[in-house]
């Protein structure tokens, strides 16, 4: 069994963040998004895995990613020229992916559930796909499964307008290496991808077995802002726990579960947690509230910020009003002149300097 992780597409949706990055390199809870998945895969003792990569975020997902060693597993880069959707990226990992059956995760999905039960599932069932199905608000958004009384799925629609159920695709799936030849079988979307989907609906179509489970935990797709902040909740709330290798100044208040990198100094500061703070961060006299990620060598100086997610090296100074609901790039300088007593939301991308006056 391999595992194969698709870090490539365009990230649209999160730009101007993705202008400059990789969507899956983006950190939930100061670890990229694409490290939830590879550590899930991990965890069901699949270690072989191939992860696609476009090439203009390629080589980032790769020297940040590394060869596997940190997680544990070998680690394959597979570049895919274009964006021509999930079943290209499948099609083109043939090479690595032999006659293997293989788990496919989507490197922008994060899932609560462990994979090892829904594995095991596939196994026993020497199934030809099993697929993972969540209840959505806005099916419309996601491919959309019909399943009958018993749960055997009757029809997958990629991003239907009139959805027929609420259950949405989620995006890992456990395949057999039947699904080479149904890739081989359909054609390129209206939007002009190759679907994943279609695939599966095509091994529907021949009267394979396609066996669906629900998730029972949260699913996040991180592909958009507020996903992203929810993604970072959620995490916080979960997964975190106090450390603190940084120096944290007698001037300065800690309340709940508060994580300091390395070497950051936190002075004069009021930390309401769940909050992490990466290494070599710079704080003076700031309040960070609940649910906030500050990246490694962030500079606060006169900052209160809460429910927000700060990416590395960037610099915020003598902003008063409180930053929320905020995702704020790498590199950004954020400064100010005046005092407002207002509130500020942010989506700012890499590099961008912003005085408020
Ligand atoms: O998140 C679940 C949804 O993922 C499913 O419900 C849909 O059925 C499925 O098509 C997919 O839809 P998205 O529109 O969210 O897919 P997106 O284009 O965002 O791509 C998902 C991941 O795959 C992302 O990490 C980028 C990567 N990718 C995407 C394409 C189109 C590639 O590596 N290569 C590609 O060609």
């Amino acid at each position: 069994m391999k595992a194969l992780i698709l870090s490539g597409g365009k990230g649209t949706r999160l730009r101007p963040l993705t202008y400059t990055g990789a969507k899956q390199l983006v950190p939930v809870a100061n670890k990229p998004i694409l490290w939830y998945g590879i550590e899930a895969i991990v965890a069901t003792g699949i270690t072989d895995i191939g992860i696609v990569i476009s090439p203009e975020t390629g080589a980032e997902v790769q020297s940040q990613t590394g060869n596997g060693d940190r997680f544990g597993a070998t680690i394959t880069y597979i570049v895919q020229d274009q964006p021509a959707g999930l079943a290209h990226a499948v099609k083109i990992a043939r090479p690595f992916l032999g006659d293997a059956s293989f788990v496919m995760f989507l490197g922008d999905n994060l899932i609560q559930d462990n994979l090892c039960q829904f594995l095991a599932d596939f196994e026993a069932k020497a199934a030809a796909a099993l697929i993972l199905l969540r209840p959505v608000q806005n099916p419309s958004a996601f491919g959309v499964a019909t399943v009958d009384d018993q749960g055997q799925v009757l029809k997958l629609v990629e991003k239907p307008k009139e959805p027929q159920s609420n259950l949405a695709l989620v995006g890992i799936y456990f395949f057999s290496n039947l699904i080479q030849k149904a890739i081989d079988e359909i054609q390129p979307s209206a939007r002009g991808e190759l679907e994943i989907t279609d695939a599966i609906q095509q091994l529907i179509d021949q009267r394979q077995s396609v066996e669906a489970r629900q998730l029972t935990g949260w699913w996040l797709d991180t592909g958009k802002k507020d996903d992203l902040l929810e993604a970072n909740r959620i995490i916080l709330d979960t997964c975190l726990e106090s450390d603190g290798l940084g120096h944290l100044h007698k001037t300065s208040k800690v309340i709940g579960r508060v994580q300091i990198g390395a070497r950051s100094q936190v002075i004069n500061c009021t930390i309401r947690g769940p909050v992490t703070i990466g290494d070599d961060c710079y704080l003076e006299n700031c309040f960070i509230g609940p649910y906030s990620s500050i990246g490694d060598r962030v500079t606060l100086i006169e900052a209160d910020l809460e429910h927000s997610v700060i990416l590395q090296e960037t610099k915020i100074t003598g902003i008063h009003q409180r930053i929320v609901d905020s995702v704020i790039g790498q590199r950004v300088q954020l400064t100010n002149a005046l005092h407002r007593p207002k509130a500020l939301r942010f989506m700012i991308g890499d590099d961008c300097q912003i005085e408020v006056t």
